[in-house]
């Protein structure tokens, strides 16, 4: 009997041991350098698409769904809530087929047309210029306009900049005023183009710097409020494609982009289920997630070289998860659902983001609403938020923030089909003498002790903090059910007289707030 024990509690002393893994990890404070973090890296991306725009975004002001001038208001007052400092529209693909005149004046008279990029849906443009312009100034965040390139004109490109962002008594700024809106908006992000090298015109980088170049010198500052020209940019690993443009652009662009999607492919039935995946394809997927970090590092590689004096900023003008969609919806609407393991991607990829701002200045997570990895989804009245919301909430904090840089000593990654997936991933912050510290434990069945101290170290700091996991990682929020996946007080905190120690548990996002 006695020998049955002892091997009993080996046997749970080995077993507690392979379930838990150590790291330290300290913030140097002291040795932040005023970097800050742009408040645009929490950025959002909004298409005519599926469910974005129609029955997301907006329902008209005629529909039975509670809204304020046409917003759905409980979508509203979530975004609301998240302080979004930066929207991306009308595309994505949508963008260059979009004619923007085709989006103004009375509603009931405006041009109907196939959305041949989404499923062929007939956008009606009730949701055009004023109603996303409008929605951003209520939102408190900035719009970005993403421009037709593709299908258009420079001409047409030069008036929608007018029309927006002039007050001179031209005809194409009346137009405006004689369609309610008085005072420009003061537009200051202005996208060439979207993923020219596909939907948006198939082109080679040379032939569409050529076409930057072109287009932008028709796209004019107004009242000397500086225009950001954003060049349409690579696919992920597309090194050639930043080279050329950034030989061929250089500093007249502001930005180029990337767009880098944690999708496993673009066959049929390769991007695999949102909620049914096993362990291995999590890992695949953490991998895929994290593998983002040595791209980017590429491209602002090859930035460096060409541009030292770091004229031409970096953006993710679309990033995110990509599943095939929900079962018996449409597949040219992209909607699906999202779990813990989109969370666990959110903000895996933001900790990768809060590293790159000396370059990476935005950042915009496809979709706000109803497409790809969403904040938001919605059916009829009802509203869900996902967990990937919760991660945007979580991390506001961050928000122009100082960037504190960290140590970590934690045990060396394990390795997933895409590469490295760590052990931990930590961010930093401080604001307003306020620090703020995001955690994430991406193992899916071992806790993590975390050590963690500070230079300015006081035993008698108040250390709070929320936390995001779920009983499993399958775990999503429904429509009509109750949320399985939220924000919580984080109770694993200690204190001692040189660290706080917390623990997380597996598949966990923890922010921790130091005063
Ligand atoms: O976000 C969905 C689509 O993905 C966008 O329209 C396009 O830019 C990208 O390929």
């Amino acid at each position: 009997m006695k020998k049955l024990n002892l091997t009993l509690l080996s046997c749970l002393i080995a077993l507690a041991a392979s379930a838990q893994i150590k790291s330290t990890v300290h913030l140097h404070e002291n040795a932040a350098d005023g970097t800050i973090i742009p408040k645009e890296i929490y950025g959002q991306f909004s298409e005519h698409l599926g469910g974005c725009i129609y029955g997301g975004l907006w329902v008209g002001k005629d529909s039975e769904i509670p809204n304020i001038d046409g917003y759905r208001l409980d979508v509203f007052n979530a975004l609301k809530k998240l302080q979004v400092p930066v929207m991306r529209w009308p595309g994505g693909c949508f963008a260059d087929d979009y004619h923007w005149m085709d989006g103004i004046g009375p509603q009931e008279k405006r041009t109907k047309i196939a959305n041949n990029n989404w499923g062929g849906t007939m956008e009606d443009n009730s949701f055009g210029t004023h109603e996303f312009l409008n929605l951003c100034e209520k939102l408190g965040c900035e719009p970005y306009i993403s421009g037709n390139v593709g299908s258009g004109t420079p001409e047409e490109l030069a008036k929608w900049v007018e029309y927006m962002n002039s007050d001179a008594p031209s005809t194409v700024a009346d137009m405006r005023r004689a369609n309610g809106r008085q005072e420009p908006w003061h537009v200051k992000y202005l996208g060439i183009g979207n993923e020219a090298w596909g939907c948006g015109g198939n082109m080679i980088p040379e032939y569409y710097s050529a076409l930057f170049r072109r287009y932008t010198t028709y796209t004019r500052d107004y009242k000397g409020e500086h225009l950001y020209k954003i060049a349409s940019g690579a696919s992920d690993y597309d090194y050639n494609w930043t080279e050329v443009c950034m030989k061929a652009i250089g500093a007249r662009m502001d930005a180029i982009a990337v767009h880098y999607y944690t999708a496993f492919g673009w066959s049929p039935g390769a991007k695999g289920h949102a909620t049914d995946f096993n362990d291995e394809i999590y890992y695949k997927t953490i991998s895929k997630a994290c593998n983002i970090e040595p791209c980017i590092q590429k491209h602002i590689s090859i930035m460096d070289q060409l541009d030292p004096q770091g004229h031409v900023d970096l953006l993710v003008d679309e990033w995110g998860t990509w599943w095939e969609v929900e079962p018996g919806t449409n597949p040219g609407h992209l909607f699906q659902q999202s779990t813990m393991r989109d969370a666990m991607v959110a903000a895996l990829s933001l900790n990768i983001f809060q590293k790159y701002t000396r370059r990476i200045k935005m950042a915009n997570i496809a979709q706000v609403v109803n497409v790809l990895q969403s904040m938001i989804l919605t059916k009829g009245d009802q509203m869900v938020l996902t967990p990937t919301y919760h991660v945007f909430n979580m991390y506001k904090v961050h928000q122009d923030a100082e960037f504190i840089p960290v140590d970590v000593d934690a045990p060396a990654p394990v390795w997933a089909e895409y590469g490295a997936v760590p052990s931990v991933s930590v961010s930093a912050s401080r604001k307003d003498g306020v620090m703020h510290v995001s955690l994430v434990n991406p193992s899916l069945d071992k806790s993590q002790t975390v050590t963690l101290d500070w230079d300015a170290y006081k035993a008698g700091a108040k250390v709070s903090g929320v936390i995001l996991n779920a009983k499993d990682v399958h775990d999503f929020n429904d429509f009509g059910k109750e949320a399985k996946v939220v924000t919580k007080e984080f109770t694993g905190i200690k204190k001692n007289s040189k660290a706080v120690v917390v623990e997380l548990p597996a598949a966990s996002i923890v922010t921790l707030e130091i005063k």
